[in-house]
């Protein structure tokens, strides 16, 4: 039996090597954290994080061929492959701040392996890391163990989605493997594509160097944030003109070599991954002495920023210049739909605004947690403190209950729940001050239909 352990229970580690416990019966597969209230949940009926299909896949395989533990040492001594599947931070402070990737969390993970392993192992970096970071794992692994042990090193990025990850990872475009162009190395990669291809057609199982398939993952979420920011920055110009950015979006869609996807206009993108590998590969190319490649790719970022700043300031402006304590209902805290995931999420900017303007803010999230939204709001940098969230934010158990006696409704994530199909908006406008206003964030509602409801509506990309 081939026997996986993976570091690190988190959005990436919990899924990925749970769908591998579900394709190979025969293979035994151990997720490990220090987090003792993670692993709890994960051996719980409530999982930790919620992601559409994964709860079936956990329960089916749960104690027959998948396991959730503390036991980090014995999982690491029993594993062939071993997964570091860890958090990468963008770092707060020292050199790089607000740049690097923090690797403290890999390098930890990296020690504790070479001090616990008595038998060779195969490492696979699936964090998201800088290009070249398997050489420092490789020089501690070798720095630290026993002539007779050997560690080959993999980099098996991962491309999932939050909110898609079990079909992602079921039936992914690609799964990326870099190894070192050595026999040991090549024997290695063959270990981790006869997991893979036990499942995934081979032709989708892509093998390259190290380097390459380091640098892959951050190129990869630097070109889907990038198209973000560019239909972004035309939605900008839409506003200004009178053109439609979903008629734009869809014009430039329909070529080929530009394609569809990654072209919806909206508030900004979040999610722990985007802003933090692109700052990741800014800090990466000025440390190459390539200034002009950084400032390209940080302007990604910037207009990201830009894009809630200039929703926010619609929607004061709309408001007739003053939010101060008005009742603003915030429909939807998650970074996007079916995720409970807050991280970067455009509606804690958007909240931070408008509580620093005044305003009472009633917020709604389906899968989000009242103390989750409240310890966002207070973190270090966020600029808003703990009164001021107490004074000017509620948590809401429904949309209908955050917009009874709101003067504006703000959609900040695109759960279907919100869309005109599934809530009663004649009803809601019923229950708002007047004029109620609705600033569509995400291009999910009618705006036509609504207003002929009564209400003003304000869509990013399009006039007023
Ligand atoms: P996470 O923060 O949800 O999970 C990481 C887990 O690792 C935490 O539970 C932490 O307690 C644990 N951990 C840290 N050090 C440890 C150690 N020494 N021993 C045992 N456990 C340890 O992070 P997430 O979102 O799963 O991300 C992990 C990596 O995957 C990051 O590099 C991220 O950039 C990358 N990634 C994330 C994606 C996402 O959608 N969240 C998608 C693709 C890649």
């Amino acid at each position: 039996m081939v026997n996986i352990c993976c570091i690190g229970a988190g959005y990436v580690g919990g899924p990925s090597c749970a769908v591998i416990a579900y394709q190979c019966h025969d293979v035994k597969v151990t997720i490990v954290d220090l987090n003792q209230a993670r692993i709890d949940a994960w051996n719980s009926d409530e999982l930790p994080i919620y992601e559409p299909g994964l709860d079936e896949i956990v329960f089916s395989r749960r104690g027959k061929n998948l396991f959730f533990t503390t036991e980090v040492d014995q999982a690491i001594i029993d594993a062939d492959l071993i997964f570091v599947s860890v958090n990468t931070p963008t770092k707060k402070s020292g050199m790089g701040a607000g740049y690097a990737a923090d690797l403290a969390y890999i390098e930890n993970a990296t020690r504790r392996i070479a001090q616990v392993a008595t038998s060779s192992k195969v490492v696979i970096e699936k964090s998201t890391v800088p290009c070249r970071t398997a050489q420092s794992m490789r020089t501690i692994l070798e720095a630290n163990s026993s002539k007779d042990i050997r560690f080959d090193i993999l980099s098996n990025p991962e491309f999932l989605a939050e909110g898609t990850a079990v079909k992602d990872l079921t039936n992914p475009d690609r799964v990326l493997i870099g190894c070192l162009q050595t026999p040991e190395g090549f024997a290695a990669q063959q270990k981790l594509v006869d997991i893979y291809t036990r499942w995934i057609p081979q032709e989708r199982v892509i093998t390259m160097n190290l380097w390459s398939s380091e640098l892959s993952k951050l190129a990869a979420n630097a070109l889907l944030a990038q198209r973000i920011s560019s239909i972004n920055a035309l939605s900008a110009i839409c506003e200004a003109t009178g053109a439609d950015v979903d008629e734009v979006a869809y014009a430039c869609g329909t070529d080929s070599r530009i394609g569809p996807k990654f072209l919806k206009a909206s508030v900004g993108f979040g999610g722990s991954c985007f802003q933090k590998d692109i700052l990741n590969l800014v800090y990466l190319s000025e440390q190459l002495y390539l200034p002009e490649v950084a400032a390209y790719w940080k302007s990604v970022v910037t207009m990201n920023e830009y894009q809630k700043m200039r929703f926010t300031h619609r929607i004061v402006r709309t408001l007739f210049n003053t939010v101060t304590f008005k009742r603003i209902a915030l429909l939807g805290f998650a970074f996007k739909k079916d995720t409970g995931d807050t991280r970067e999420s455009a509606a804690i900017t958007l909240s931070s605004y408008l509580i620093q303007e005044r305003a009472n803010v009633a917020i709604y999230d389906p899968k989000v947690s009242a103390k989750q939204i409240k310890m966002d709001l207070t973190e270090p940098g966020v600029g808003t403190n703990e009164a001021e969230v107490d004074k000017h934010v509620q948590v809401c158990s429904s949309a209908y209950e955050a917009c009874a006696g709101a003067d504006a409704l703000v959609i900040c994530t695109e759960w279907d729940e919100f869309k005109m199909e599934h809530l009663d908006y004649q009803k809601i406008f019923e229950k708002m001050q007047k004029p109620a206003f609705i600033f569509d964030g995400r291009l999910i509602l009618d705006a036509p239909k609504l207003r002929e409801i009564g209400f003003r509506v304000e869509t990013i990309g399009k006039s007023a």
